[in-house]
């Protein structure tokens, strides 16, 4: 029987559903799997505070550090949040000799290569397969199930969040804080929601999935990152008018210079698998050289499924344990080169472009020329029933054009009279084909 014994940082949602699935599933591991874990202690800010979960006394304790000197612990499970302490408590987890399972995918986006360097020096244990996609096995998919494959792409729907608002303005035409209120309600949210629905939160995913599944080191900084914020509901009822559903997508793909990694609103087909992809779920759709295309699917967020993966890492570091393994493969792919990210500005892509125009002959055909010379063809049009008091929505679809031309473009007609406020544009993605 391996017993393993295990040092709780934080006993927020997730702590907390960790707690409950070990007390009612234990004698399953130990029973069946010849695993026991026991949580020797539990570091939380106050000791007093009234909680749903009962837990003894005796595990509570004020001061993290005690619980990471403790000889008899051997991982530490870090579910504090936040880069400063963390970074700190997992640092002096690794040189105090614990394995270390974490959630933090912020942490190991912005210093990354610190910790997988110290885990790898240390030759200790660093698992986060609930970093990304919550329940959902990605990390260990990669590692072990399409460890034969280079990967060539990645398209990912990574943040519950974000998702779940533009499924409910798309669904149910539900206004923006009123989905983000449930969605935090849900326990999806980061403790600050901006980190969801400005992109951030799923470039920091993207940026540990960037690192496994191309090989090598990431900037987090290379990772252009724009998120939900600037969607308004005309924009997700004239992409439906075009046949696109807006998503937000994490994207990153192989090319001969580089890496294209990017965050960002997409128009996606409504067919294509990942439009679909509604509510708080999470799908990474990936294609690797042997096996083609993968999909996978599941609840991205929320207590019990990141419960689930932090329980997965703590399983596989009782059977690594018990047979010895070295800690290499993995962690050396992600170290040991540095991957080159490129910049925004030299994707090609296709785009929505929505402008509010005042209504009056020449319009259209100023913006198509001021288009037209930066080398932007357009492929389809909307515009709107005359109103000849206000301005009206113009909306154009573009052929393949490069971003740094349409920068250029809407930078110029911006400053046009006959274009008021701030022009949207939206990245259409056909490519992440599903055959
Ligand atoms: N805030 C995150 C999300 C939680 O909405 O996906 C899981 O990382």
């Amino acid at each position: 029987m391996k017993i393993l014994k295990v040092g709780l940082l934080g006993f927020g949602q997730i702590g907390s559903a960790l707690y409950t699935m070990l007390q009612s599933k234990n004698s399953y591991f130990k029973n069946e799997l010849g695993v026991r874990f026991e949580i020797t202690r539990i570091a939380v800010l106050n000791p007093k505070k009234k909680r749903t979960v009962k837990i003894p006394k005796h595990l509570l304790a004020k001061n993290a550090v005690e619980i990471i000197d403790d000889p008899a612990i051997d991982v530490i499970v870090e579910l504090v949040g936040g880069t400063r302490d963390a970074r700190s408590f997992v640092l002096k987890a690794l040189r105090s000799g614990k394995h270390v399972v974490t959630a933090n995918k912020a942490l190991l986006a912005e210093h990354g290569d610190e910790i997988f360097h110290a885990a790898q020096r240390l030759n200790r244990w660093i698992c986060f397969e609930s970093s990304v996609g919550g329940g959902i096995p990605v990390m260990k998919s990669l590692r072990e199930g399409l460890v034969a494959n280079r990967i060539d792409s990645i398209y990912a729907i990574i943040n519950g969040t974000s998702n779940y608002i533009l499924s409910e303005m798309t669904e149910k035409g539900t206004d923006f804080r009123e989905a983000l209120a449930e969605a935090q309600k849900e326990g999806y949210a980061e403790a600050d929601p901006t980190l969801d629905i400005e992109g951030v939160d799923a470039a920091h995913k993207l940026a540990i999935l960037v690192r496994f599944a191309f090989g090598g080191k990431v900037k987090f900084k290379d990772i252009y990152c724009e998120g939900i914020s600037r969607i308004r509901k005309e924009d997700i009822d004239f992409a439906e008018e075009f046949g696109y559903r807006v998503k937000l997508l994490a994207i990153a793909k192989a090319s001969q210079d580089g890496i294209e990694a990017r965050v960002q609103p997409t128009l996606l087909p409504e067919a294509h698998i990942l439009a679909n992809v509604t509510g708080a779920y999470n799908a990474v759709f990936l294609r690797g050289d042997e096996v083609g295309n993968v999909l996978l699917y599941g609840r991205g967020a929320g207590p019990k499924p990141t419960a689930s993966a932090v329980l997965a890492d703590l399983m596989d570091i009782a059977q690594r344990e018990s047979v010895r393994s070295e800690n290499s493969g993995m962690l050396m792919r992600g170290i040991r080169k540095s991957l080159r990210i490129k910049s925004i500005s030299s994707i090609l892509s296709r785009y929505y472009l929505r402008f509010h125009v005042v209504d009056k002959p020449g319009v259209l055909a100023h913006i198509s020329r001021v288009l037209g010379k930066h080398r932007i063809s357009i492929s389809d049009v909307i515009q709107r029933e005359r109103n000849l008091r206000s301005v009206v929505p113009l909306i154009l679809l573009t052929h393949d054009a490069h971003e740094k031309d349409v920068r250029n473009a809407i930078r110029e007609i911006d400053r046009q009279a006959i274009v008021r406020g701030k022009s949207q544009v939206i990245r259409i993605e056909e490519g992440a084909k599903t055959s």
